[in-house]
């Protein structure tokens, strides 16, 4: 079965009947991996956006990147219209001042918080205040970066996956300025681009998957470099065990699926046994003191060929559209909606 354009959300509230999203226009700042998928779901959304390149060589790929997403989603049949007819919805500008008719803006530039500090200054300094301003920091507490602004409570982080216009996942993430109200709006208004969202109402470091994530790096790196396994046995091993059920359910489901009591039990022994390391890894920290940074310098935890590097990017992008299919027949409310069918 085909997939329609953009999802209807799960359970669609009042507030969002009354928004309609081609009167709603999304600034972008920063035109990297994320940025450029990022305006691509909100341009599959039927917003306008302003999509902002803080650097000339954002513009060299940033056109081609996401009328590349473009033409791949009318492919898979995520899009209704034209790419031409979505591409009209899009400026790319280096002028920060086209901001200025946004209601929300997303910046995501480096990991750096004097380089989103320098275009928070540019980006506040056009918008109006009723505008929310927004980072897609993967790590940096919120808290920390809305203090850098003129307005705090209007400022949230919004974590994407990557790619953003296929993936379900957005975490809202409130400061400890933010006006909650605010982040309720936000966290509605991402049904729909297509998110099953979660909003976090406290701030704390890593958000919600980053922490969870973190702690299996953490463990997966311990298990290599005290040689219980290899990279490719660990790897194996979670592609198969939880990579099997990760898109069904969450960590807390799967516990109630397969007996609580037995976590119970486990946890008792294993929980003092797991590594909590504070330093990085010398596993990985090797890797990146010799300039390894995966498949985009073919060089990471494996070595690549140029051409094993390039198919491996493909096959993601092709997985990812596959998944997605998958995973809009399995939405959080998949046994009310069996229910109700029922009745
Ligand atoms: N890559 C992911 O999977 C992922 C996932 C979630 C969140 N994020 C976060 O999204 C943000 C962007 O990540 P990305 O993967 O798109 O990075 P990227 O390296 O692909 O792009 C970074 C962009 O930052 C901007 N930039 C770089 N130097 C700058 C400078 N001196 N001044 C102003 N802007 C500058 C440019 O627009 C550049 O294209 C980061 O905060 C990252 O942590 C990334």
């Amino acid at each position: 079965m085909i997939s329609q354009a953009v999802e209807p959300p799960t359970n669609p509230s009042p507030m969002l009947k009354k928004i309609e999203p081609t009167e709603i226009t999304i600034g972008v700042v920063g035109l990297g991996l994320m940025g450029c998928s990022i305006t691509t779901c909100l341009l599959m959304a039927n917003h306008k956006v302003v999509a902002v390149a803080p650097l000339p060589s954002d513009l060299l790929h940033a056109e081609k990147r996401i009328s590349g997403h473009l033409t791949k989603s009318k492919e898979e049949g995520l899009i209704e219209f034209s790419v031409d007819h979505y591409r009209k919805s899009l400026t790319i500008t280096e002028n920060y001042e086209q901001l200025a008719a946004c209601t929300l803006v997303i910046e995501c530039t480096l990991e750096d918080v004097s380089i989103k500090k320098q275009v928070y200054d540019k980006i506040e300094s056009v918008i109006s205040s009723d505008c929310l301003l927004t980072s897609n920091t993967s790590a940096i507490p919120i808290s920390i970066l809305q203090s850098l602004t003129k307005l705090p409570t209007r400022f949230f982080g919004l974590h994407w996956a990557e790619p953003s216009h296929t993936t379900r996942f957005l975490e809202v993430i409130c400061g400890s300025q933010s006006d909650v109200a605010k982040g309720e709006f936000l966290y509605e208004l991402s049904h729909l681009w297509g998110k099953e969202p979660t909003l976090v109402r406290k701030d704390i470091r890593g958000f919600i998957t980053n922490r969870l994530m973190y702690a299996m790096y953490r463990e997966a790196c311990y298990l290599v470099e005290n040689d219980y396994a290899t990279v490719e046995d660990v790897d194996r091993a979670c592609r198969n065990n939880p990579g099997y059920w990760m898109t069904l359910v969450g960590v807390f489901r799967w516990m109630d699926l397969t007996g609580v009591d037995a976590y119970h039990k486990v946890m008792k022994d294993l929980l003092p046994d797991l590594c909590n390391n504070q330093n990085i890894p010398k596993l990985i920290d090797d890797i990146v003191k010799q300039g390894g940074r995966g498949v985009s310098n073919s060089k990471g935890f494996y070595n690549y060929t140029p051409e094993e590097a390039r198919l491996w990017e493909e096959t993601f992008r092709e997985f990812s559209y596959e998944i997605r299919e998958l995973a809009l027949k399995y939405p959080a409310d998949v046994v009310s909606k069996k229910l109700s069918e029922k009745k």
